[in-house]
């Protein structure tokens, strides 16, 4: 049987999600804790989904990529590398160093809370909580920008062959290479735009979400600086789960793509902060500012078990 895939890597999106990343921490039998609490999230998870079957309950255990060795010393996925950290001019994205990720998701917020609690719990002074990110379901599944996100995502079967591990890599068949940045967002800024700039710094139009056509958009609209082509003329694509977060104070999104590779994810990073070559960069950033950035690789559900072997 081949390697099953954690299930939240596809799973359509939810209205409430947990972002917690952690570091392994120095105390004795870390390591050790660590590994078994890994081993055991998809059956705590399916758990949930029996206990609760309407909330569509999904945690996804995934690992760092400074991290890894230490759980898997002989074998290590293809792509697996650094957060790639970026700036130019204004334009930052910066590398957070984190050896967990635990992105859970569902229907209810109080059992992303409680499901935390638990990890949380078992994991003890194994490790040092970096941040806990809560995302929420803003409107229609749109951004705190007001614009609807989400829309051009691979739908129904293609996210499995857009996210997923296959074939190319058999050890880690099942897989998904993930990154997750969180933006903070300049609202007051934005809100001062009239709408008619806003859709243009995002390409669409904003109460309707219709995209623009090619020749309007223009070389610094975000939706231009991330559809991007290989060198086969095949559309370079991830799958989005980002959720809105934040509070009066400070509010923004929390990116997350999931990938079947490395380098897409890299590929459109480096289109909106660095630009095309001629100095078209992503005026979305004008608006919004990247303050962490991970990246991390999550195992099949038997690449976990194996975890430490
Ligand atoms: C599209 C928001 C960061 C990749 C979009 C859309 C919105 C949006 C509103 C249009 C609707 C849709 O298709 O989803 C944002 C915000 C961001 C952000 C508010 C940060 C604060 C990023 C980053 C990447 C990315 C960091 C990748 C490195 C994409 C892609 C599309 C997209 C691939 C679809 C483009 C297309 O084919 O039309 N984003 N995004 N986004 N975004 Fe972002």
């Amino acid at each position: 049987m081949s390697a099953r895939p954690q299930l939240g890597i596809t799973a359509a999106a939810n209205s409430a999600a947990l972002f917690l990343t952690y570091n392994q921490s120095s105390a004795e039998g870390a390591l050790a804790n660590v590994l078994n609490v890994l081993r055991q999230i998809p059956a705590l998870e399916a758990e949930y989904r029996t206990q609760y079957p309407d909330a569509d309950f999904h945690a996804v255990a995934a690992i760092g990529s400074g991290y890894w060795d230490r759980l898997s010393a002989h074998k290590r996925p293809a792509e697996l590398a650094p957060f790639p950290a970026l700036e130019n001019g204004g334009n930052v994205a910066p590398f957070t160093p984190v050896d967990l990720l635990f992105h859970i998701r569902s229907e209810r917020k109080d059992l992303n809370f409680q499901f935390a609690s638990a990890l949380s719990a078992q994991l003890g002074d194994a490790v040092e909580l970096v941040e806990e990110v809560e995302g929420f379901r803003y409107l229609d599944s749109r951004d705190l920008t007001g614009f609807v996100d989400g829309t051009e995502n691979p739908e129904g079967e293609h996210r499995i062959d857009v996210a997923v591990v296959g074939d190319e890599d058999r050890a880690f068949y099942g897989g998904s290479y993930i990154h997750i940045q969180r933006y903070v967002h300049n609202m007051t800024h934005w809100n001062r735009l009239q709408i008619k700039a806003q859709e243009d710094i995002m390409g669409r139009t904003k109460a309707e979400n219709i995209e623009y056509a090619g020749a309007d958009k223009a070389l610094t609209a975000h939706t231009k600086r991330t559809s991007l082509k290989d060198s086969n003329g095949n559309s370079v694509e991830i799958l989005r789960h980002s959720m809105p977060y934040g509070d009066l104070q400070a509010c923004g999104l929390l990116f997350a793509s999931y990938c079947r590779n490395n380098q897409n994810f890299r590929l459109m990073l480096e289109s909106m902060v660095s630009g095309d070559g001629e100095g078209h960069t992503d005026h979305l950033l004008k608006y919004t500012r990247a303050v962490t950035g991970a990246a991390f690789f999550a195992p099949s559900v038997e690449g976990l078990a194996e975890l430490g072997s």
